[in-house]
């Protein structure tokens, strides 16, 4: 296994003596080392997982053995659960804005906001364009060919393709690029509100770009919209080179058990990127944490099925969490997996219960290479919420290293990822027009702690509305059949 931080084929960082804001300081050289080591260590938080010619199991054997589980992951698995699980009496909007301020490359979207004005512009968009700028995503042919087919799955609201977008027209403006995007249909009354994100903008103007499937929900667990997407693109001659999954669940409810919630629904999206992509292909997704054999078995697949894996960490990726993206680069073919694409859909849409992979199906070189990536990124977040809980009452924010710090990786993210305005004309929708306008979805904010939402649900209607009760003060006046409210205090 290689830590890139020993790679010299991906960008590494500058030296900031160069940068404005150090030439006018008198003394800069107390911080300046400091302040270089934390930035290189932020933009290389990444591992390649080395292939030592692994090979797939035979397919009988998949979904043979019940599940089975790795010692030492497990032992990282409680040690970073304990650590979330100190977090559970502090109020989410509180802690999230403390954090948010602690964050060093929190200067970063402010800038970009500022400078730049990026089309629907969100912490996903400066994560994709991070991974853009410092992975080879677009594969080399496409230099040759000057086209390209992109499909983005689990896609609302859309920053990933605006960020691509930016990219694309920024750095190679001839390629002729089309792209399909699916996600929780947010117009569909049966989808829950909580399992969606509530901005439309982007979408509600590129409609015709979004992909529902054949029941209009959008959700891609079910098997009929998979058929039909696989069906739609068997007629399109431009070759898939690159599919993006960041899909997602609320595990708010269950944050320590958030692997194997989403579990099943990444298993969704790598079949579906694995019928789809055209061989040499990228696919970048997004997991979490991969203590469980179902996601190890899941990322031993992807590693003998691609010729490059990398796990990384986006600078631009809220530290104290534990989302990370797997890189998987080159795709060796659709012809070279195809026994086992039936076995794999099969369990589509009920789910894995036995094994994916036997335990001894795959080589303890990988798992022992798993074990190390695991706390590589483990300790990186437990860090980071430990700093951050030390310094949760005492937050002295204008701290001056602090802001030199926010600041020097700014600094390092525009040069580095050679960010530049877009031409009007250049962008998909236009984002004076999504700034302009709103989003026509429900605002789903939790204000509750985590210790809170558990005791709210053992009780009865009376009791929460007797909660509710103290935080806002309702009194109905009954006059000539029409109600006063008036609110004394509102919620937050
Ligand atoms: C983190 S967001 C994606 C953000 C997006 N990449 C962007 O840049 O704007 C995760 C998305 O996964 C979607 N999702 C969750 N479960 C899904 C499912 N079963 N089918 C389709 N989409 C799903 C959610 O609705 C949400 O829009």
């Amino acid at each position: 296994m290689d830590n890139s931080d020993n790679h010299c084929d991906y960008q590494l960082p500058t030296s900031f003596k160069s940068s404005r804001q150090f030439q006018t300081r008198k003394k800069p050289d107390k911080f300046i080392k400091k302040i270089d080591i934390t930035v290189k260590k932020l933009f290389h938080k990444q591992i390649e997982i080395t292939n030592n010619n692994y090979e797939l199991p035979n397919p009988n054997d998949m979904f043979s053995e019940n599940t089975w589980s790795i010692d030492d992951l497990q032992k990282t698995k409680i040690k970073l659960n304990e650590i979330k699980n100190t977090l559970s009496d502090y109020n989410p909007a509180e802690w999230r804005n403390h954090t948010r301020k602690m964050n060093i490359a929190e200067h970063i979207r402010w800038r970009l906001k500022e400078d730049i004005n990026p089309e629907l512009f969100t912490q996903a968009w400066c994560k994709f364009y991070e991974i853009a700028s410092t992975f080879p995503l677009i594969p080399e042919e496409v230099n040759h060919t000057k086209q390209l087919k992109t499909i983005h799955l689990c896609e609302a609201p859309g920053a990933f393709v605006t960020s691509l977008n930016h990219w694309l027209k920024t750095n190679v403006p001839y390629i002729k690029w089309n792209w399909r995007a699916t996600t929780l249909n947010p117009y569909y009354e049966g989808n829950s509100l909580c399992s969606m994100i509530n901005d439309d903008r982007f979408i509600l103007h590129t409609l015709d770009c979004w992909y529902f499937g054949t029941d209009n929900t959008g959700d891609i667990m079910n098997i009929k919209n998979l058929d039909m997407l696989i069906d739609l693109e068997k007629d399109n001659s431009d070759k898939i080179m690159l599919i993006t999954a960041d899909g997602s669940v609320d595990c708010m409810d269950m944050p320590g058990e958030q692997e194997t919630i989403v579990s099943h629904l990444h298993f969704c999206e790598v079949i579906t990127a694995l019928h789809l992509l055209s061989t040499n292909g990228t696919l970048l997704l997004k997991i979490f944490t991969f203590f469980e054999c179902q996601t190890i078995s899941l990322m031993y697949f992807l590693t003998c099925s691609f010729k490059k894996i990398i796990i990384k960490k986006p600078a631009t990726s809220k530290p104290g969490n534990s989302e990370i993206y797997l890189i998987c680069l080159s795709f060796r073919g659709r012809e070279e997996i195809k026994s086992y694409l039936n076995i794999l859909k099969k369990y589509y849409e009920t789910g894995i219960t036995l094994a994916m992979i036997r335990k001894n199906d795959i080589p303890h070189s990988f798992i022992e290479q798993i074990i190390e990536c695991a706390n590589y990124f483990k300790s990186f977040q437990c860090e980071e919420i430990l700093n951050n809980m030390k310094l949760f009452e005492t937050t002295d924010n204008n701290d001056f290293y602090l802001k030199r710090l926010k600041s020097a990786v700014t600094n390092y993210y525009i040069e580095n990822f050679k960010l530049r305005k877009l031409p009007h004309d250049m962008e998909i929708v236009g984002a004076k027009i999504l700034n302009q306008s709103y989003s026509t979805l429900y605002n789903k904010l939790t204000h509750d702690s985590y210790n809170e939402r558990q005791k709210k649900i053992n009780m009865t209607a009376l009791e929460r509305f007797s909660i509710l009760q103290q935080k806002v003060e309702v009194s109905i006046v009954h006059n000539n059949y029409s109600f006063q409210v008036s609110i004394r205090t509102l919620l937050y």
